[in-house]
Order: C-alpha cells, then structure tokens, then sequence
C-alpha cells in the first residue's frame, strides 16, 4: 500500500511539472504503459494471499484512475498553454497587401470568333460545323475542282491515304449545308483548316470563316453590300474597300477583298508594303457546277460566298505584326488583351 502511495506522489509531481504535451505523454507510458510502474504492480498481485487481493486491487484502480484524471487535467492546461504561445509568437501583418488573384483572359482568336458569331447572327445567318478530317469530295470536286485540276495546286494539302484528307478550307462546309438544307439559305462555318505551309505570315493551321447566301435574286450588290456591313463592324470603323478580280474554281465571278491599310490610312507604311491596301478575304458568286452537284436549280437560285482568315483579321484589328505569336501561348502576349 504504501509503494502505491509512493507511486501517487511521484506521478502527481512529475505531472505537475511537465512542461508540454510531450513529457506529459512520456510520463503516462511511464505510469500507466504495458510496460509501466503501476501495470507492473498489478502483475503482482497474484503473489499477495488471496485475503488481502481485493483491497490491494481496488488500490491499484483507484490510483490508476487518480492518475489519469491528473494527467487528463494538464492536458487541458498544456493545451491552452500551447494555443497561447502559438498565438503570441505568430502575428500577422494585417498591413500587407492581399495576394492579388490573376484573371485570365480571351485569347485574342476566340474574340473574334465571339465578334463575328454576333455580326453575323444579328445578320440572320446560321452557324454550321464540318469535320476537319474530309475526303477529296467535299475539299475539291464538289467545288468544282476535278481530279488533276491545276487549282489544286493553289492549296498545299495535307492527305492522308484512302482519298481522305485535313480541310485546306472552310468551303466544303457549304457544300455539306447545300445537301442538308435547301435554299433559301445563309450560313456560315468557322473553324480550322490546314495547309504545307510555315513562316512569318503562315501556320499549317489555321482559322477561316466561310459565309454562304443563295436565294433567288441574290447579286454581287448583295455580296458587297454585307461585306462592307461586316467589315466596319468588325474593325469598328469606316473601312475603304477594294475588289480586285481573282480566280476561285468555285465562284464566278470571283474577287479578293482587300481594305484601306488600318495603321496608314492608305497613304502606305511597311505593314501594307507602302500598297496603302491590306488583302483580307476571298468572294464570288457561287458557280453554277457547284450548284449543279448539290442539286440547286441555278437558273430560280444565285448566291454569293466568301472566306476570310479569322487569324489576319484578328492580326489586322490587335496590330500584331507575327502570325506565330497567335499559337505560342506565351503568357507575356495573352495578358495583353
Ligand atoms: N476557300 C477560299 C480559300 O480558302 C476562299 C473563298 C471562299 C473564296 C469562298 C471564294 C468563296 O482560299
């Protein structure tokens, strides 16, 4: 009895005067552990008479219960001790700027797309997709370019084998929307396209728009009219425009567009080449073989088409001189816009 009162005291002394969480710990595998004082005393009990068991063993509990509720206590106290300390010896400086949270932006080609999703919507065109992979049909003869056309050649194709090949342009989306929908129509296609092609002003890919109207009296009048519409939309000022007369096998006639240099105002600099005129786009009444093949009447229906290079237009509106810097994702450019 008396060494378990002895045990008591040395156990209430040294909990008091443990400094943290950890002695304290250490204390309680000393005491109360499987290899501890008072678990090592128990195992002795069956050595005492059988008289004297039960006191002994209501000793031992009443001590090992008086130990834990002390050792339950400081923890409590070395707990708020330990709060305390932490809170003193972390301050924060509430003076100190916030961390500032960096906002993405649009990519300058997916502005456009949204720019001319809304020009053209309010216009009353429907939007069309096609896929990228399309065979020698759709890419050529459908648009009047036959097997062995030389206007093949004005395009560097990418092809893969069994016909099939990567779009070289927007239009054999027109010829998928002719075949699905019957005039009258307006739609338009923007997407990626792909050609051999990779310097200053090219990419292998890249993105073009294609619009396509045909109704009955539709005129080259039309044709301009909606150019000149979407242009200054788009740029957000009066542009000057300027058709010259061009060879597509598709259309006919056919024109290129080109309009008044946007940084001179036409009085020549180096990103017109001192031309003072900035070619954006290609157009032309759509021929009658190409009507023909997707079964339009071309004698009650006419129509007008005309692709444009989403990434100049995109150059021509930011000022941005490099077609390559479009496609490098350096974050330097991006955060500009
Ligand atoms: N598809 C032509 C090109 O990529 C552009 C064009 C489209 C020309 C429609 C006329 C009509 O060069």
């Amino acid at each position: 009895m008396q060494a378990l009162d002895n045990i008591l005291q040395d156990a209430t002394s040294a909990i008091h005067s443990a400094a943290d969480l950890k002695s304290l710990e250490l204390i309680r595998v000393k005491y109360l552990g499987k290899k501890g004082e008072l678990t090592e005393y128990l195992k002795t009990l069956g050595q005492l008479p059988a008289s004297e068991r039960p006191a002994a063993g209501q000793k031992v509990n009443s001590v090992k219960e008086a130990i834990q509720a002390l050792i339950e206590t400081r923890s409590v106290e070395l707990n708020a001790v330990q709060i305390e300390n932490q809170l003193a010896s972390e301050s924060v400086d509430i003076t100190l700027p916030g961390r500032a949270q960096s906002i993405g932006s649009i990519h300058p080609i997916t502005k456009t797309f949204e720019d001319l999703r809304i020009i053209f919507s309010q216009m009353g065109f429907s939007f069309m997709e096609g896929p990228e992979i399309e065979d020698d049909y759709y890419n050529f003869t459908a648009l009047n370019v036959p097997p062995l056309h030389p206007a093949r050649a004005m395009q560097d194709t990418f092809y893969f084998n069994d016909g099939l090949l990567l779009r070289s342009q927007m239009s054999p989306v027109q010829i998928h929307a002719m075949k699905k929908l019957s005039p009258p129509l307006r739609m338009v296609a923007m997407g990626r396209v792909y050609r051999r092609d990779f310097d200053l002003t090219h990419t292998p890919m890249f993105h073009q728009m294609e619009c396509l109207m045909i109704d009955e009296h539709v005129s080259f009048a039309d044709l301009k009219g909606l150019l000149n519409q979407f242009l200054t939309a788009f740029f957000e000022t009066d542009v000057a425009i300027r058709f010259r007369p061009s060879y597509f096998p598709f259309t006919e006639p056919s024109a290129e567009v080109d309009i008044g240099c946007l940084s001179c105002q036409g009085k020549g600099c180096r990103i017109c080449k001192n031309t003072g005129w900035l070619e954006v786009l290609g157009c032309g009444m759509v021929h009658p073989n190409v009507l023909k093949e997707v079964n339009i009447d071309s004698e009650r229906y006419q129509g007008f088409a005309f692709g444009v290079g989403i990434d100049r237009l995109t150059m021509l509106k930011y000022g941005i001189s490099d077609l390559r810097s479009l496609f490098e994702n350096d974050l330097r450019f991006l955060k500009q816009f």
